[in-house]
């Protein structure tokens, strides 16, 4: 695991679309794993920059995305397909054909999750995949227990998730209680994993993430194990990790 120190949020992002535009240079038909939320928010923000710059090209990349809330629609500007097009897809040149999100309005929710799975093994597993991490230590919506499952499935989201994506809608009644996502197999199958992390409220989990015990209890923690792994954080998410771990810019550990 590679752990890269970053001043803020803007050089934290700098860093992430640093390693996806390695990525798309040297492989520019990547199969690109994507996250949503506000951490790859920045990073998404400057590769479109750089695409807007000529140095990037995404006509060959495919996306597959982690994650969608069950229940709304790609118009929705809550879900995770509409964000995807406000935060990336509308501004490159990636072919909307090939950009995938499981169907939140899916009526046979196992056999959407059987197709989501199929189709990213179709397409020979993930190049790269970006990560953000939930403060309960979630990734993508494989969320804490006993147990993790290893292909897409139909999760009940966690009071905790709720309540900390309750910011995005008008009300935390509002908040879909169910959503689809990728399984931990596909993650961790991924060739590349690049992890983002900013800000005081994931210091608790990006702790578990890098030094805690590997447990389905911290999803993120699974990324020990993983020999391609990229955290880049901010000073105040590794606020914690830095008690155990001393990095001056950067450290493999
Ligand atoms: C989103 C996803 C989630 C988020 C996580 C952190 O596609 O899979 O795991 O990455 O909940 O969300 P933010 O970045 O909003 O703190």
């Amino acid at each position: 695991m590679r752990i890269y120190k970053a001043k803020d949020e803007a050089e934290m992002s700098r860093k992430a679309a640093n390693i996806i535009s390695a990525q798309i240079i040297l492989k520019p038909d990547s199969v690109l794993g994507l996250a949503t939320g506000s951490s790859p928010i920045g990073t998404y923000k400057q590769l479109i920059d750089w695409y807007n710059k000529g140095d990037l090209d995404f006509s060959q990349i495919t996306a597959v995305n982690l994650d969608e809330y069950q229940g709304l629609a790609p118009d929705n500007d809550q879900s995770y397909a509409y964000f995807m097009k406000e935060h990336l897809f509308s501004h490159v040149n990636i072919n909307p054909a090939n950009c995938f999100i499981e169907d939140g309005l899916a009526e046979d929710p196992g056999a959407e999750c059987i197709r989501y799975t199929e189709l990213i093994r179709g397409l020979g597993g993930i190049d790269l995949q970006l990560l953000g991490l939930g403060p309960n230590a979630h990734i993508g919506f494989n969320e804490p227990g006993e147990a993790l499952e290893k292909d897409t499935h139909l999760v009940k989201l966690k009071e905790t998730t709720i309540k900390a994506n309750s910011r995005f809608f008008a009300s935390e009644d509002e908040v879909p209680k169910y959503a689809f996502t990728m399984g931990i197999k596909a993650i961790m199958q991924a060739r590349c994993i690049v992890l983002v992390a900013n800000g005081e409220a994931k210091a608790e989990a990006l702790y578990k993430c890098i030094c805690g015990t590997i447990s389905s209890e911290a999803p993120a923690s699974l990324l020990q194990l993983h020999n391609n792994v990229f955290v880049v954080a901010d000073e105040a998410a590794l606020s914690l990790v830095e008690k155990e771990i001393p990095i001056d810019k950067e450290v493999t550990i």
